[in-house]
């Protein structure tokens, strides 16, 4: 009898001991799988499942928990751009243009209006050519934000249709490197033939900007041949008559500009700015009544 009770016990404590070990491996499996499943694009979600069932129960548990969450936030922090959530569009467009300025190209922007007799968009590229400048006092200077011109300035054919379409318009400006992206609405200015001569600023803005631009595109100003007109055979090619460079033939200086020569402005009251890297998306506006630009950010 007590040899039977001897082989009873004996039997129980190897039992026992063998489901010991057997949870220890389960668990130990389950838990080590959690960090394989956070390489999925639904890591975030797996990670807060895993953390809900297991569920802190004693104080120094859920005292390493709190460290843990703090850890995992503080790292959220330091992975973000710390410019964002701080700054108006206009300084983050001089970061943006800042780590672009070597790559070629990176100042096309594509520039959308109305036609509206056909009430269709239209969309071209244009050269964005800076901010324009204006004095504290003059009209023109009310969009500034952070000490900075938020006006944007670019030049155009007073032959071309964009200018006989809506007055106002939207530029998209893509920064491939960085994965940003701003849209820029508001009023569009053409300054140049007639549309000049009353403002001493916007004049003088026309003319640093023509005597800024290559031979090539100052030349180009002075082909006769009309842009959007059907191409005839002595259109075919550019105009020969065209002044090389658009410059004095004797004193190599540029000619003054030709009346088709137009400064366009873009005066932007409205900018949605989405950075794809970062998953962030922020809308400034610009209000009047207050002379002073906001921003909030918002689902991207
Ligand atoms: C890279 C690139 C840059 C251009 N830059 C300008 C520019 O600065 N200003 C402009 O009026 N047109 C520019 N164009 C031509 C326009 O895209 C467009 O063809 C022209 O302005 C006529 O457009 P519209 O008839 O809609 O007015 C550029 C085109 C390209 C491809």
């Amino acid at each position: 009898m007590m040899l039977l009770r001897r082989l009873l016990m004996l039997y129980f404590s190897i039992t026992s001991s063998a489901l010991t070990r057997n949870i220890g491996v389960f668990g130990l499996t389950a838990f080590s799988r959690i960090p394989l499943s956070l390489s999925t694009s639904s890591a975030g979600q797996n990670f807060c499942e895993a953390k809900m069932s297991n569920s802190p129960t004693t104080a120094a548990e859920a005292s390493d928990e709190t460290t843990h969450t703090r850890d995992l936030q503080q790292q959220d922090t330091k992975d973000k751009d710390p410019e964002l959530g701080q700054k108006s569009w206009r300084s983050l467009i001089e970061i943006s243009m800042a780590r672009s300025r070597k790559i070629r190209g990176s100042n096309y922007v594509q520039l959308a209006t109305v036609d509206l007799e056909a009430m269709e968009p239209r969309c071209r590229t244009v050269v964005f050519r800076g901010f324009q400048k204006f004095p504290a006092d003059h009209k023109n200077n009310s969009g500034a934000c952070d000490d900075l011109s938020t006006v944007l300035k670019m030049c155009t054919d007073a032959r071309s249709r964009k200018v006989q379409e809506s007055p106002a318009g939207e530029i998209v400006w893509w920064f491939a490197k960085s994965s940003e992206q701003y849209r820029m609405r508001g009023k569009l200015l053409y300054v140049g033939g007639q549309n000049d001569g009353d403002d001493p600023e916007l004049s003088k803005a026309r003319k640093e900007l023509w005597g800024n631009l290559s031979d090539p595109a100052r030349e180009s100003f002075f082909d006769q041949n009309v842009p959007g007109a059907p191409t005839t055979k002595t259109t075919a090619t550019n105009d020969e008559s065209a002044p090389a460079g658009g410059r004095d033939a004797s004193a190599g200086k540029p000619l003054p500009p030709p009346d088709n020569f137009l400064l366009m402005l873009l005066f932007p009251h409205h900018v949605d700015y989405l950075n794809l890297k970062e998953n962030y998306r922020q809308v400034d506006t610009f209000s009047k009544d207050e002379s002073s630009w906001s921003f909030q950010q918002v689902n991207a």
